[in-house]
């Protein structure tokens, strides 16, 4: 049997990551390299120095995926890595390290789209998902709400008017003094805390975008005038009203087109309690869910893999003159 082997790299932020998946979903490896321990201390990431810790980590990471793999480079069919959207230094590494291993392999090349690529961390590990479907992402830069009637085929629903959901957890946690990145302690705080603080839910029943900045802010305020409110309390409050405003618009935007099913993807759908919220209104509402693994919804090489493989299927090879792109859109 043939095995259509990727070999991709994810190099967007602050992970350098690389993965082995055949046909798109059997993940044969997927190496993640944190450089979390090294941004921490200056409270988010910092550009510079995260290229420059690409570039150290990507060739020991890619030798790790085809060690883990257990296969040689000539077994690699194509090399693909993601363009864009992120850091434009920290992308760089990526894309030059697989064109450069493409060429000397002689071996195709994609450039990946990392929304794409997060969005297709769904089919990974359930590859037969019934189309269509809304997919939630959300990580550290996007909150959106995408309609898929088809594979490779989107419509943005709507999407964060200013800061991303993660980007609020992120912000919060920097203020209450909680350290980098506050996703995961907000997440793991929340659990013994109760929900008493009523924050706002912004633009709760005004369509399909989302807007953070103000619940972060009026979270900032209430700390202020309650210094005594245990962390806990805040975290949870604060936690419900992300969550409470996320489901909602997932829920109303997939009985409104139809959807066979309601998936998240992103750093943020690594959360305890938006994946257990999203499984409750998958349950009510008859509607098929899907929450992936969470080392696939943090960044990880093995979905841009996933991702990688469909388009290659579909549009054939990038060209080497492909470059990175900061500012990559979803394809609509
Ligand atoms: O997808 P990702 O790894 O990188 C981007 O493409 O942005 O997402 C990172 C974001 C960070 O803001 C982090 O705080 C958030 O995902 N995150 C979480 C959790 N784990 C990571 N947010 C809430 N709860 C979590 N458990
Ligand atoms: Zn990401």
């Amino acid at each position: 049997m043939t095995q259509n082997l990727v070999l991709a790299i994810e190099t967007s932020c602050d992970e350098t990551a690389a993965a082995v998946v055949a046909d798109g979903k059997n993940v044969l490896s997927s190496v993640v390299s944190s450089q979390v321990d090294i941004h921490a201390r200056y409270g988010g990431v910092v550009p510079e120095v995260a290229s420059r810790a690409h570039v150290d980590l990507i060739t020991p990471v890619i030798a790790q995926a085809l060690v883990e793999a257990g296969i040689d480079h000539s077994d690699v069919d194509l090399v693909a890595a993601t363009r864009g959207p992120g850091l434009i230094g920290s992308l760089l590494v990526g894309v030059s390290a697989a064109k450069s291993l493409a060429l000397v392999w002689k071996k195709p090349f994609i450039g990946v789209n990392h929304l794409e690529a997060h969005l297709y961390s769904c089919f990974l590990e359930e590859p037969d998902l019934e189309l269509p479907l809304v997919v939630l992402l959300v990580s550290g830069g996007h909150t959106m709400l995408i309609a898929m009637d088809d594979h490779l085929s989107y419509k943005i629903l709507g999407q964060t008017l200013d800061d991303a959901a993660g980007e609020a957890y992120d912000k919060v946690a920097r203020y209450l003094g909680l350290g980098y990145p506050g996703g995961p302690i907000i997440d793991q705080l929340a659990v013994s805390g109760k929900p008493e603080i009523e924050f706002p839910r912004p633009m709760l029943h005004e369509g399909y975008n989302f807007s953070f900045s103000g619940l972060k802010t009026s979270v900032i305020n209430y700390v202020r005038k309650n210094p005594g409110t245990p962390i806990e309390d805040i975290a949870t409050s604060f936690q419900e009203a992300v969550v409470d405003v996320l489901v909602t618009k997932a829920k109303k935007a997939a009985i409104e087109i139809n959807a066979k099913g309601l998936c998240i993807g992103g750093g943020v759908a690594a959360n305890s309690r938006l994946r257990e919220a999203v499984l409750d209104v998958c349950l009510q509402e008859g509607l098929h869910s899907f929450v992936p693994s969470r080392s696939y919804c943090t960044d990880n090489a093995a979905m841009v893999a996933a991702a990688a493989w469909r388009r290659y299927s579909q549009d054939g090879p990038s060209s080497l003159y492909t470059g990175a792109d900061p500012n990559l859109r979803l394809p609509e």
